[in-house]
């Protein structure tokens, strides 16, 4: 499947044709094209990627910088001010979609006035066809296109378009190959994304997300703990497990583990002391892995399980393959199993041929579950999903006003479960300075709640207890005890 005529043995007969060797090469190949362009503006050259999207979007970013880093461009946060600017998109949603073409236009605009400027596109959207036909009439100034699933590549990319000048564009269909220990560059010392598999087999009826990121595929429990061991060796001591439905981890290995298994080893490594992971899918959430949650010391009490409707006549028509009741039987199980958790959900409204009454199932699911906060979405019509051929689409205006209401609901409940921890004394992460007041520190509970305290930057990347003294709604201000 692997498309990729470019860049064949004759034109670098010298490049090793292993991986991830290969693109070592090419970043050492990089490099001396890079050091002739800084010679040349009498400044070092600087990148900023931009993410749109999702965690697995953010750690493919680290993954771009750690490459663009070894090459020998230096970070720089504000894109306006970058010489070589990558936008990793996302497509999930239209609006993601057209915000990209929005903040293409400016760049095209600051590319004219500076002459080392490069421009790279990657990620979802670049997978859909229409999109790269539209990037190559309209978007002439875009220097580099690739997809998801050849982002290993980039260090190879990125030297075609040195050495030819062109545009250059690679898109692969899908690949089943998973390319280990590429450079990458953490956002936070202390906590990291680790990927545990790639792509999704679900084909829920509205989601692009298995067309763009191809078929399911498990990284090696090695491979993982690998990571996550030298990961804790540096200083990390939060992981988020990811994949688009990681309760079916493992499935798909010559030898097949399960979820539960993996989060009993990542348990064992000394240094982690927090463990998250995203995304849970109902329907292959396991009564294992609920006794692992309920037992574990690290796994945050906290859980992400995405409902997307309450009427079990739509959730059949999204493919989701759980009913209402059969979910809320598994919040219950879940509640019982480990009773201080936080739920968290993803909810779509207006999927084509909702009714008031699915929408009034989805607001009682709302009102059981007593979500501590809920992702809501209006429903966006992917071209290529089934869903997007179905009739009855619902009308704009009716579905703003149920997503209003829905909105109001979730809000109102999310207050009130975040109130009930008034008082308490609970371990915080400390992640960052806030950003509005220098002298308070924000951090993060178990369950995901923020708290902001007072404090200092030598304080972010530990783990202090922080009594919770007033409730803002969706957050906390709390005291160091
Ligand atoms: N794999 C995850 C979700 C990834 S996409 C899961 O199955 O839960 C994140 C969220 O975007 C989804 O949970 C869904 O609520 C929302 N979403 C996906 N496609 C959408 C669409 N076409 N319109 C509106 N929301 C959508
Ligand atoms: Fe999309 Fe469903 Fe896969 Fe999630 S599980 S990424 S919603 S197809
Ligand atoms: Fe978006 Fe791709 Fe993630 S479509 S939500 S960035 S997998």
């Amino acid at each position: 499947m692997e498309r990729n005529r470019l860049y064949t043995e004759s034109v670098y007969p010298t490049a090793p044709t292993e991986e991830p060797e290969r693109q070592y090469y090419f970043i050492d190949r990089a490099r001396k094209h890079l050091e002739e362009q800084k010679k040349e503006a009498g400044r070092p050259l600087t990148f900023c990627v931009t993410t749109f999207g999702c965690q697995m979007n953010a750690r493919d970013s680290e993954k771009l910088s750690g490459i663009l880093e070894q090459i020998g461009y230096v970070q720089e946060l504000e894109e306006e001010k970058a010489d070589f600017v990558i936008y990793n998109t996302c497509t999930v949603r239209e609006n993601a979609n057209l915000r990209v073409y929005g903040r293409l236009g400016q760049l095209g605009r600051a590319k004219k006035k500076n002459p080392h400027m490069m421009i790279a596109l990657c990620g979802c959207m670049m997978q859909e066809a229409q999109v790269v036909e539209k990037l190559k009439k309209s978007y002439g100034f875009v220097d580099l296109i690739f997809g998801t699933h050849n982002i290993y590549k980039f260090a190879e990319l990125l030297n075609t378009r040195m050495e030819s000048g062109g545009m250059v564009i690679d898109i692969w269909q899908d690949t089943d190959k998973i390319v280990e220990d590429l450079p990458v560059e953490r956002k936070y010392p202390f906590k990291s994304g680790v990927n545990i598999m790639f792509g999704c087999n679900n084909f829920c009826s509205y989601c692009i997300v298995p067309y763009v990121r191809g078929r399911e595929r498990s990284r090696e429990p090695e491979a993982i703990l690998g990571e996550i061991r030298r990961l804790a060796a540096d200083g990390v001591v939060e992981v988020m497990l990811l994949g688009q439905n990681v309760n079916s981890y493992g499935k798909t290995l010559e030898r097949p583990v399960t979820f539960a298994a993996l989060l009993r080893e990542v348990e064992k490594i000394d240094g982690i002391e927090r463990i998250r992971f995203m995304t849970s899918h109902p329907k292959d959430l396991s009564d294992e892995l609920i006794s692992v949650m309920g037992s574990s010391k690290k796994i945050c009490r906290h859980l992400h399980l995405p409902v997307q409707s309450g009427s079990s006549r739509i959730l059949e028509k999204m493919n989701r393959r759980y009913t209402k009741e059969q979910y809320l039987e598994l919040v219950g199980k879940i509640r019982k199993a480990v009773p201080d958790i936080s739920l968290t959900t993803d909810i779509i409204v207006g999927f084509p041929g909702e009714t008031e009454e699915d929408f009034q199932e989805t607001l009682d699911v709302v009102r059981k579950v007593r979500y501590d906060s809920a992702f809501t979405f209006i429903y966006s019509k992917r071209s290529g999903t089934p869903a997007a051929a179905m009739e009855d689409q619902v009308e704009p205006a009716v579905v703003k006003e149920r997503f209003n209401r829905l909105l109001k609901e979730v809000q109102e409940i999310a207050a009130q479960t975040c109130a009930v921890h008034q008082g308490t004394v609970q371990t915080v992460l400390a992640e960052s300075v806030n950003e509005h007041d220098p002298s308070l520190i924000t951090g993060r509970l178990s369950n995901n709640l923020l708290v902001h305290f007072p404090g200092d930057s030598s304080m972010i990347g530990r783990l202090l207890p922080v009594e919770l003294k007033e409730c803002r709604g969706f957050y906390y201000l709390g005291e160091r005890v």
